[in-house]
């Protein structure tokens, strides 16, 4: 699909990305196209942002899946047409059908599954899971594993924008896992956009 086409697409799926930050995830995708590697994402929800993510390649998605619950109404735009108590991951698929075989739904927890990708495999890696400590830290320590040279580390619920929840775990969790061992030399240029924080490591 062409890129205006996933933006209008991702436009009618339920989820938890601004105007602005669809835009951006679509940007950021697209910057890593024409690289090896998978895209990682933690946290599909309805798939929202997968979708935007497969404009640069095959995308694997961790979501934990369980019951449609009433944060999930409320955060959403367009209002979802799924029920209380509905199983997120049958709506994940529904939307996500198109786009097979560009996508590998993982189902279950991301401290359970990122560890069993292989180091560097990733392109670029989505964060958009658990946002409280410890799991943001463990999920950040494994992204930074995961995402090779020339890669992209993003974070949703990075930055805190009026009207929405702030997650400040989230920006704490980067700041301590960027600040060991000097890593954060390796990642010297950032892109912000709403809520989303992108990282480049270095080629
Ligand atoms: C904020 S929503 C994701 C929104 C989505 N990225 C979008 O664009 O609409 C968070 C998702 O993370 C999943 N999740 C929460 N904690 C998780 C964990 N530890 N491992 C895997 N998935 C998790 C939830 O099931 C939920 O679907």
């Amino acid at each position: 699909m062409r890129p205006s086409e996933l933006l209008a697409l991702a436009e009618t799926i339920p989820g938890c990305l601004s105007q602005i930050e669809m835009a951006a995830l679509l940007a950021l995708a697209l910057e890593v196209r024409s690289h090896p590697g998978d895209i990682v994402e933690v946290g599909a929800l309805f798939g929202k942002s997968t979708v935007l993510l497969t404009a640069g390649g095959h995308v694997t998605t961790i979501d934990c899946g369980g019951p449609v619950v009433q944060w999930m109404l409320d955060a959403s735009e367009p209002k979802p047409t799924a029920q209380l108590g509905d199983d997120v991951t049958a709506h994940l698929h529904r939307y996500l059908e198109p786009f097979r075989p560009g996508v590998t739904v993982a189902p279950g927890l991301s401290e359970l599954v990122l560890p069993t990708l292989s180091d560097r495999s990733a392109k670029l890696v989505f964060l958009d899971g658990d946002h409280c400590s410890p799991a943001v830290d463990a999920d950040i320590r494994q992204a930074m594993r995961l995402v090779q040279p020339g890669g992209i580390l993003v974070l949703h619920d990075f930055r805190t924008v009026p009207e929405y929840q702030p997650w400040p775990d989230v920006q704490d969790a980067l700041w301590r896992a960027m600040r060991q061992n000097g890593v954060i030399t390796e990642w010297p240029r950032a892109m912000f956009a709403g809520r989303i924080g992108a990282w480049y490591r270095l080629a």
